[in-house]
């Protein structure tokens, strides 16, 4: 049996025939990525423990880990950053494609657009064996260096009709992407808070959109297809999209004892808290208190007196009322206002970090393929007669 069985191997389809609600629990096929909550080893991106990477990598060590699967050494990152610094630029059809989306889109519809006519720009060539004739990395490559760009490239045209170079000369994804975005090189710290944060986004196992991108690609399609099929996916509220919504409830409040009530009248209506639970992580979300340290010392910086406690009160509320933790997406909402970047970019970067994780899954995928086409357990209408249209009652 290949790695990845299509669902045949799971526990719910040999022991129950029961469906699990939204798959929870089922293995759904192995990985040699990551561990999520796996009791004694919590996140470890292909071994090493989220904590050790967050506090001494950097994102492009990470990518390269987990496209790879080791961590490079100095000459091997240091030609790597060169090459996504070659990989930057967006092709001229793109930059038109770009131009013609309105500013008010969403910038995770600009990213799926962008992702979807790259692949018509620079196709991959052979999907028909599941093996790209290209290099194996050079597509999760171009897409790791090239989303900032797309990002910023459509954001500056739409807000005031320039057309900026969007070809930098920072060293990092991040640095890159703040240069691009406040128009000016950004200092150490912010640079640095944004590279972590991009480490712990950039892999999480079967997470929905990963799902996604595997099934895709376990169709034989092609690299672009099944990124742009995960970012349609991260979109949603309950997955990446939290971190926007998460935002959205912090700034409503002016106060921590304002987030104390209106928070409580929230949970009197039943409503669910963006930021807060998780469907694998039971007792705590590891990447949480690693952001939630840097959210607090850019809010220190910054000598916020509002969103911090505002953050801090929303989270004990919860946990006291509900029982539930933060998950990576509620302090990253504080720590990426500090930085200065929009909430609807918010998303984005999410996207930013889990390219490297999708692509990284897609290839696994593809080196041990199965269709995955898991079957539905039916509750719909008996057999009954088909009835002609004419003796068809309104
Ligand atoms: N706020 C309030 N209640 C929540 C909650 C939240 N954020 N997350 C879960 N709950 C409650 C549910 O209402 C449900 O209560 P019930 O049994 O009384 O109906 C219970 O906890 C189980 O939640 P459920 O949605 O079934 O869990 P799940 O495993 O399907 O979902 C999430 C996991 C992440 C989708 C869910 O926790 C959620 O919607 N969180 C908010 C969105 C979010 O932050 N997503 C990013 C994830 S990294």
């Amino acid at each position: 049996m290949g790695q990845h069985a299509g669902f045949e191997n799971s526990p719910i389809a040999e022991n129950s025939g029961q469906a699990a609600e939204g798959l929870a629990g089922v293995v759904a096929g192995r990985t040699k990525l990551s561990t999520v909550g796996k009791a004694g080893h919590g996140l470890t991106y292909r071994g090493y423990s989220i904590e050790d990477l967050a506090a001494a990598a950097t994102f492009e060590e990470v990518a390269w880990l987990l496209l790879r699967g080791e961590l490079p050494n100095a000459a091997q990152l240091s030609a790597y950053r060169d090459l996504l610094k070659t990989q930057r630029d967006l092709p001229d059809p793109l930059k038109v494609v770009l131009e013609q989306l309105p500013g008010d889109a969403h910038p995770m519809d600009v990213l799926r657009t962008g992702c979807s006519a790259l692949g018509t720009l620079e196709p991959e060539l052979d999907i028909s064996t599941g093996i790209s004739t290209d290099a194996p990395f050079k597509i999760a490559d171009r897409l790791l260096a090239v989303f900032p760009s797309m990002l910023l490239y459509w954001h500056a045209y739409s807000t005031s009709g320039r057309r900026i170079d969007v070809c930098t000369d920072d060293e990092s994804i991040a640095t890159h992407f703040l240069h691009l975005l406040h128009d000016r090189p950004t200092d150490e710290l912010h640079a640095r808070v944004l590279d972590a944060s991009l480490i712990l986004y950039a892999e999480h196992e079967f997470n929905a959109s990963t799902f996604t991108a595997r099934v895709a690609a376990s169709t034989l399609s092609d690299f672009y297809s099944a990124i742009t099929a995960a970012i349609g996916t991260l979109r949603g509220p309950l997955h990446g999209g939290a971190n926007e919504a998460a935002f959205e409830l912090i700034s409503r409040f002016d106060s921590a004892e304002d987030a104390e009530r209106g928070v409580m009248e929230l949970l009197s209506h039943k409503v669910k808290v963006m930021g807060f639970g998780h469907r694998v992580y039971r007792s705590g979300d590891p990447r949480s208190d690693i952001i939630q340290r840097w959210a607090k010392r850019l809010a220190d910086e910054t000598a916020d007196e509002r969103l911090y406690p505002v953050s801090e009160c929303i989270d004990q509320v919860i946990r006291r009322e509900k029982g539930l933790f933060p998950n990576l997406d509620f302090y990253s909402a504080s720590a990426y206002h500090f930085l200065g970047i929009p909430t609807s970019f918010f998303t984005p970067i999410f996207v930013f970090a889990r390219t490297a994780g999708w692509a990284a899954h897609v290839l696994e995928q593809r080196a041990d393929n199965r269709l995955i086409r898991p079957s539905a357990e039916y509750d719909g209408p008996g057999p009954r007669a088909f009835v002609p249209i004419e003796r068809r009652v309104s």
